[in-house]
């Protein structure tokens, strides 16, 4: 996996900064907690599983300043806040639309259009199959599946990214793969795993079973994930526009 707990810092300040943000966004805090507080947890595991907030060749000119980084699918904002704090002399600009849908080849082609020769584009998905996978879990994550095709929302798209990438003439494809461990089993960056998947876990069963079975629900898939030492993967796509 290539990471360590040692190298693992959980990113209170960036919490608190994104709850303040929203806070004097939409003044509703509370509302936004749980959620704000998992995408700030994933955040962190991205950001460690890549070895820090970008892959791109591009330390030089972010220090130096004066680029235009756009984020798009920002969420909080917690990678813009991040950015903007490590290279103050960029500009920066996130863009969020929900609910999701699934445009990945327009918003790929836009994206193309408004990047300058040279700049670069970073895309990191996950990959919606899981891994060493038990009978539970395999049924509760189709359920999950239907639901998000009942949406229409694509999960099998991180086998196209690099097919679409390139029929938009973006050049020197790089793609890492990173495992993204469910359950307990694995503490490689501290309770970072199995805090951000049980809540993910939590969540599903919530919505998929009588709220007053979740605990011991939750028990039994946690014990089946550690069994089966289950994970997904995490994609990252690097390309340049030339
Ligand atoms: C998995 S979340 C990641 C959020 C954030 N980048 C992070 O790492 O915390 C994906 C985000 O992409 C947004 N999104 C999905 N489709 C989009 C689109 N076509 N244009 C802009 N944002 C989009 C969603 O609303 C959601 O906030």
């Amino acid at each position: 996996m290539g990471t360590s707990s040692s190298k693992y810092r959980k990113d209170v300040n960036c919490f608190d900064t994104i709850s303040q943000y929203i806070l004097s966004v939409t003044g509703i805090p509370k509302k936004f907690d749980q959620e704000v507080e998992q995408a700030g947890l994933r955040h962190c595991i991205v950001r460690e599983f890549f070895n820090g907030n970008f892959s791109s060749p591009i330390r030089n000119e972010l220090n130096f300043g004066g680029l235009r980084v756009l984020d798009i699918g920002c969420g909080f904002g917690a990678w813009l806040f991040e950015m903007s704090a490590d290279f103050q002399k960029c500009h920066y600009v996130g863009v969020d639309i929900t609910p999701q849908y699934n445009e990945w080849d327009s918003l790929i082609r836009e994206s193309v259009r408004v990047l300058r020769s040279g700049g670069y584009i970073e895309i990191t998905e996950t990959e919606m199959v899981t891994k060493n996978v038990g009978s539970s879990v395999a049924k509760l994550i189709k359920k999950v599946v239907d639901l998000l095709n009942e949406k229409k929302i694509g999960i099998l798209i991180v086998d196209r990214i690099e097919e679409v990438m390139k029929s938009n003439n973006l050049q020197n494809i790089v793609r890492y793969e990173r495992n993204f461990p469910i359950g307990s089993w694995n503490y490689d960056l501290g309770d970072a795993f199995p805090t951000y998947t049980c809540n993910t876990l939590r969540n599903a069963l919530i919505r998929f079973n009588d709220p007053k079975d979740i605990d011991n629900e939750l028990k039994k898939f946690i014990t089946e994930a550690n069994l089966y030492r289950t994970y997904f993967s995490l994609h990252k796509f690097v390309s340049q526009k030339i």
